[in-house]
């Protein structure tokens, strides 16, 4: 039975949007809105970019300790193994239509995974690598049916993250693009209870399995609210042509009232550290024409949202400089979310661990402020 609005008010329970309220405890990701920091499991994102590898991040998400070298070598053998897909899946990526946009593709294919026996509840680590191994065969088998070409084998010996680009391309990416998707990657590994997350947990707290619960999340994660944003980002760009043409593009757009992709959020009221990253990481590896126009488009908008809306505090979030980082490493807009989704099975995995450890159902009230109740149903 829903509580009526007037049991709301004054008790400052009524959270639109959750915005405050707090559904439990984590040992994951530490999110500092105020003033832009970002860690895993104690280790800053400035820390873990450049030093460690996405295999290491999966590990330190799901252990809590950076790997040592046998962990390392470990890792990697489980994960060569894990890229086999079962045959449930296969069966299914060979049924889908082809020309699906490919998150909508992927939303079906992580769903394919669940057999009913491979993934029981609770969540393990064990399934928590499965998942990470095997989504981006899924993408990448995916990706390569409709362009009507063979899947192709995973090669011995690549990394994770260059292991996803031979499996779109069938070519072993230039290390410069490797380094640049692989900081991507590590970026985007977790977030704290970011929309897609909780989705999960919500699923994971009725005490079903974690292939349900990624299939929810990679469902959160299409809107472009939450991970949706990037390939408009690159839209928005082309749109703005020229660094000279920013400051009218962003101000037209915005007396049109609409939203400046790649700008704004919910947790961080200064600049998003992952946009501070991905910003040098498009320095190093984007195409200087492109970030010359993104550089002035970041000019702009922001100096723009500040005179729209004075004292929101909208800066770049990590899909803008990320759209250019995934450009730069050649991969089309339509990958773009998929990719987003790749790189958070690592947080995925760590998250539906933690909350079957300490679960309880999630299942928040919603304020009814719908019909008295006592109507007469009309008869005749
Ligand atoms: N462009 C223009 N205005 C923006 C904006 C943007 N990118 N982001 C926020 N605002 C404005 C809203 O219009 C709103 O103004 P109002 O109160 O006058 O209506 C105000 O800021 C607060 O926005 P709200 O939607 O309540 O904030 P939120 O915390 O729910 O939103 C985002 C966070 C990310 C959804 C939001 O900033 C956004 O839509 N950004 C663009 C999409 C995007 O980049 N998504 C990727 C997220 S990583």
């Amino acid at each position: 039975v829903g509580r009526r609005m007037a049991e709301f008010a004054g008790t400052g329970t009524l959270d639109k949007g959750l915005e405050h309220a707090v559904m439990g405890e984590s040992r994951l990701t530490l999110v500092e809105g105020e003033t832009g920091g970002l860690s895993y499991r104690g280790y800053s994102i400035d820390e873990l970019v450049g030093h460690a590898s996405y295999e290491a991040v999966v590990h330190l998400l799901l252990h809590g300790t950076p790997p040592t070298a046998a962990d390392v070598t470990r890792l990697e053998t489980d994960l060569h193994k894990l890229r086999t897909l079962p045959a449930g899946a296969r069966g299914v990526l060979q049924s889908l239509p082809v020309g699906l946009p490919p998150l909508e593709a992927l939303r079906t294919l992580i769903s394919s995974l669940g057999d009913g026996r491979s993934f029981p509840y609770p969540p393990t680590r064990e399934q928590g690598l499965a998942l990470v191994a095997q989504v981006p065969v899924l993408l990448a088998g995916y990706v390569r049916r409709s362009q009507h070409a063979a899947p192709l084998d995973p090669l011995g010996g690549l990394g994770h993250v260059a292991q996803y680009l031979f499996l779109l391309t069938g070519r072993r990416s230039e290390p410069r693009q490797v380094r640049a998707l692989e900081a991507y990657f590590i970026l985007l590994a977790d977030h704290g209870m970011n929309a897609s997350t909780f989705a999960l947990r919500v699923v994971l707290s009725t005490q079903s399995d974690l292939i349900s619960g990624a299939t929810a999340a990679v469902a959160a994660l299409k809107g472009p609210l939450h991970g949706g944003a990037p390939s408009k980002v690159s839209d928005m760009l082309d749109s703005v042509g020229t660094p000279e043409n920013a400051e009218a593009w962003v101000s037209a757009a915005l007396a049109r009232k609409e939203r400046l992709m790649g700008f704004g959020h919910r947790a961080y009221k200064t600049e998003d550290p992952r946009a501070k990253i991905l910003k040098r990481i498009a320095r190093e590896a984007a195409d200087p024409e492109r970030l010359r126009l993104a550089e002035a488009v970041e000019t702009a908008a922001v100096a723009a949202l500040e005179r729209a809306k004075p004292g929101l505090r909208l800066y770049t979030n990590v899909e803008f400089y990320g759209a250019l980082v995934l450009e730069a490493a050649g991969l089309p807009r339509d990958l773009f979310t998929p990719t987003f989704a790749v790189a958070r099975t690592a947080g995925w995995a760590a998250h539906a661990i933690e909350q079957a450890a300490d679960n309880r159902l999630i299942r928040p009230e919603v304020a009814y402020i719908g019909e008295t109740p006592g109507h007469r149903w009309p008869v005749g």
